[in-house]
């Protein structure tokens, strides 16, 4: 009401004063999200995909250079390389973890690799120890897309800040959202002072007084209007303090859940890394077709029709899903290299056989791993326990009664 009341629905200036860093509500949530997240640095942004657009050009990525990425994520995860005319280098991922597999990683390192960028898919923070080993070992920065894990734990630090640079979604289907919003975190003064820059018209401000700082150096001040406004900035203060009790909600629904559903044989149940914490942003379960004789897209479409569509979803019908998404090098930017102009740039820059680098069959395990996965967002809170009781006789039922599937 104060944000409404003052009429000020922005406070951001694109010039070097004031208004620079944004309004009073973005610089209070900056602040709060820091503490919260145990981060030197949080830098409110319009999406997480700024804020990955932001990181990487904070990183200081340019044409050619190579940046290892997972093939299982959002797409904003590799295209925010591509933006910057980076390549994006696809690793395979962990069969039990579906993060990025360290040893896979390693196998793409090359002389032009300059950043990692790891997913913590579906809230299960990514191999930290591995992975940051060998960026250390490298000297290459870790980008860790946290969209998915908010309040996810591992080694006892928060998922966000696993990296160099951390990036959050405060999008509609998040955890706790925005509409709309991003913020990136870090430690670093510069990667943080680069990533403000990106924020607010780098170009424009460019010279002068950010010209003289020094450490400021002035490659990738393309800038972009990734400011988040005074309202967005003022729910997500608000959100942020519900986060621990809906995360922690959720996961003890997942509980709930998987007791009910290891009676299903056809069905896996995630595994949790060994130190982690899960935040489910999904739940994913690995179905067996040889066990059930059916189909994985016929089981889910009988498991939808037993279930109600969740209030305000009513749209999207039961929140259950057969599979998530493709891999991201079978995307037709990648194949058909048509992401900026005709000339196939910025993969006209690498010295690789680009055709090779994104090809069907490229990261075995992600594609067998995205043929059996099924996801669904079924114990998000509200769930009540009826309506977790309603979906685990929903899986037992089908499979119970599987055979007048089988035709
Ligand atoms: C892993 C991951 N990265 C990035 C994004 C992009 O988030 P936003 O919609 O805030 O740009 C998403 C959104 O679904 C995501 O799941």
């Amino acid at each position: 009401m104060a944000v409404l009341e003052s009429g000020r629905l922005s406070g951001f200036y694109g010039s070097y004063d004031e208004g620079f860093l944004g309004g009073e509500q973005v610089r209070h949530l900056e602040d709060e999200w820091a503490v919260h997240f145990g981060s030197d640095n949080a830098v409110a942004v319009n999406s997480a995909t700024s804020g990955l657009i932001a990181a990487v050009g904070a990183a200081g990525i340019g044409p050619g250079d190579e940046v290892i990425v997972t093939p299982i994520s959002m797409s904003a995860t590799a295209t925010a390389i591509v933006v910057w005319g980076g390549i994006p280098v696809f690793a395979d991922i962990e069969p039990e973890y579906f993060c990025l597999d360290p040893e896979s990683v390693r196998r793409a390192i090359t002389p032009r690799t300059r950043a990692i960028v790891v997913t913590d898919l579906f809230g299960l923070p990514y191999d930290r120890v591995g992975i940051n080993a060998i960026a250390a070992e490298h000297g290459l920065l870790v980008i860790e897309d946290n969209a998915q894990g908010p309040g996810a734990v591992l080694d006892e630090r928060l998922a966000g800040t696993l990296g160099d640079i951390g990036i959050f979604s405060l999008n509609y289907h998040k955890h706790i959202h925005t509409g709309e919003g991003g913020i990136a975190c870090t430690d670093d003064d510069r990667l943080a002072d680069r990533m403000r820059m990106i924020r607010n018209h780098a170009e424009a401000v460019a010279g002068g007084r950010i010209a003289d700082e020094p450490d400021m150096d002035l490659v990738n001040m393309v800038g972009f209007n990734f400011r988040l406004g005074e309202m967005e900035a003022a729910i997500a203060r608000s959100q942020l303090t519900r986060l621990d009790g809906l995360v922690g909600r959720g996961v003890s629904n997942v509980r709930y859940l998987e007791a009910g559903l290891s009676e299903v044989p056809c069905l896996t149940m995630p595994k949790l890394r060994p130190g982690a914490s899960h935040s489910y942003y999904l739940h994913s379960m690995l179905f067996d077709e040889s066990v059930a004789g059916i189909p994985r897209e016929t089981y889910v479409e009988a498991v939808a029709a037993e279930l109600a569509v969740t209030e305000g979803r009513e749209s999207d019908g039961p929140l259950v899903f057969a599979g998530y998404g493709v891999p991201l090098y079978t995307l037709p930017m990648y194949s058909k290299k048509i992401a900026f102009g005709s000339g196939g740039y910025p993969f006209s820059r690498s010295d690789r056989a680009t055709d090779e680098m994104y090809r069907p069959g490229l990261c075995p395990v992600a594609e067998d791993v995205l043929d059996r996965i099924i996801v669904h967002e079924l114990f998000r809170p509200p769930a009540s326990q009826d309506d977790l009781d309603d979906v685990i006789e929903a899986f037992t039922k089908v499979w119970e009664n599987r055979s007048e599937l089988m035709n």
